[in-house]
Parts: C-alpha cells; structure tokens; sequence
C-alpha cells in the first residue's frame, strides 16, 4: 500500500484547468521531488492532497483512506497530511511555544503538559528549542520554517508536504532548512516535496515529477529525470534552473 496515491486527478479555477490528470504516488519512506515552472500546478496538487483544495474529479488515498471520499472526515484527513509553506504561516501574536502546542490542543486534545512536551521535543529536534519562548518576529526567516516543520511534527503526520519551503529565505539559511528536511528524510518520513533546489532533489530524492502545463511530463529517479531527461520540456526547464545566467534572460 502506497503512503499517498493520486489518480486521474483534476482541479479547475473557474475556467481554467490546471491540474489536468494526474497520476502519482508516494510510498511510505520515500521523499519524491515535483519540479517545473511557474504556473504549472505544482501548488495545487500539494493543496489538493491536503484538503485545502477540493479537486473536481480524481482520487487521493493516504495510506489506504481514500480522502476525496465525499463521506471522509476533512479535519481528520487534514491532520494525517502536514504542509510547510514558503511563507512560514506562523501565527505572529503566538510565542512559538504556542506556535506548536495550538493546534495539538484544539483538534488533538492533548493536555497543556502533553502538547509542551511534544512541541519542545520538535524544537528539539530542527534546533531552535531555544527560541521557545520568542515571538515569529524575533526569529530569521531559516529559523521560522524550522520552527513551521517543528509545528507541522507535532501534529504526528504520516506525511509532509513541503511547498517550496526555502524560496523566501535568504541563500545563507536555505542550507539549515534543507538539513533539517534530509534528517527527516533519513528519519523515515515520508515527504511530497515542491522545491527549485535541484542538489536537494539530486542527492535527497526517491523520485522526481516534473510537472508542466497540469501534467505530470516525466518521472522517475532524479539519476533520471534530472540527469538525464528524455522529454523535451523536462531539458529545457533543467537547462534554465541549472544555468543561472539563461535563467536571468
Ligand atoms: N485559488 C485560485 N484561484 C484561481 N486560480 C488559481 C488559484 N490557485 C492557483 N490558480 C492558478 O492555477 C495555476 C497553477 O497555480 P499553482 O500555484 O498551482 O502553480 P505553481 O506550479 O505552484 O507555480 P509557482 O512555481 O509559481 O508556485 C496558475 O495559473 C494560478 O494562477
Ligand atoms: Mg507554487
């Protein structure tokens, strides 16, 4: 049984179609990369597999439970799936404590001592156990995803869903957020990734989707995909995010 599968999945803004059948899976354990360009519905697939979107046809099964039932449980499907967001989502008036406990309370029901402990156990384990008591404005960009991926942890998902987690930070803090990613790819979690970090997806990947046009164009290892793609718009994408200077054309 695989930890995510997707079939035949479509979602549509009004008129526009931008998921236009996909077909993926995730196995558990495994980190799969989804590369492609702006616009392509990288964003969307991830929405969709947490609910956030409600795609109009198509199924999504996390570990076995099929999701896009009309009769499964939103809430209790949203908290088997976490999702890391380019923008930290942190709340700005919540110390970061209570960053991580809000959510283990309201919807988990854990007791105050409970939710403290596994918050400071996370902290723990992305490295700003220190900043407990700090507010989101206090922290640096790489510190607050850190603290978003120990806030997402808390809530004990099957799976991660990152979306472009490093592309507002600062070069020099991008390195921290992606160690705590491959610590947790070591771990066993099993991770649907969005990213433009193309070393990451090399070194850290099971599996690479490279999506254009709402379609999933390729996939398959990143020895592949991104060593050696066969599809035409999978050469041209990695030949302008891997040279940076066609890129600033
Ligand atoms: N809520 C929405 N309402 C209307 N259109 C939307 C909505 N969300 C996304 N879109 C459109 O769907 C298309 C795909 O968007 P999506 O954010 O999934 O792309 P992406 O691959 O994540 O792009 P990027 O790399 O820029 O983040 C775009 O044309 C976008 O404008
Ligand atoms: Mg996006």
């Amino acid at each position: 049984m695989s930890a995510v599968q997707i079939d035949g999945l479509h979602k549509s803004f009004g008129t526009l179609e931008v998921l236009k059948g996909i077909d993926a899976t995730v196995e558990s354990g495994e980190v799969v990369c989804v590369i492609g360009p702006s616009g392509s519905g990288k964003s969307t697939l991830l929405r969709c597999v947490n609910l956030l979107e409600q795609p109009n046809s198509g199924k999504i099964v996390v570990n076995g439970v099929e999701i896009t039932d009309r009769d499964c449980d939103i809430d209790a499907a949203r908290r088997r799936v976490g999702m890391v967001f380019q923008q930290f989502n942190l709340f700005q008036h919540l110390t970061v404590l209570d960053n991580l406990t809000i959510a283990q309370r309201k919807v988990l029901k854990r007791d105050k001592a409970e939710a403290q402990r596994v918050a400071i156990e996370n902290l723990e384990k992305v490295g700003v156990a220190d900043k407990a008591k700090s507010y989101p404005a206090q922290l640096s960009g790489g510190q607050q995803q850190r603290v978003a991926i120990a806030r997402a942890l808390s809530m004990g998902p099957e799976v991660m869903l990152f979306d472009e987690p490093t592309s507002a930070l600062d070069p020099e803090l991008v390195g921290e957020v992606l160690g705590v990613m491959r610590r947790l790819a070591d771990e066993g979690m099993t991770m649907l990734v969005v990213t433009h970090e193309m070393q990451f997806a090399r070194e850290v990947a099971d599996k690479v989707l490279f999506m254009d046009g709402g379609v999933v164009v390729e996939q398959g290892p990143p020895s592949q995909v991104i060593a050696a793609p066969q599809q035409e718009r999978t050469k041209t994408f990695l030949a302008r995010v891997l040279d940076p200077i066609s890129r600033s054309e």
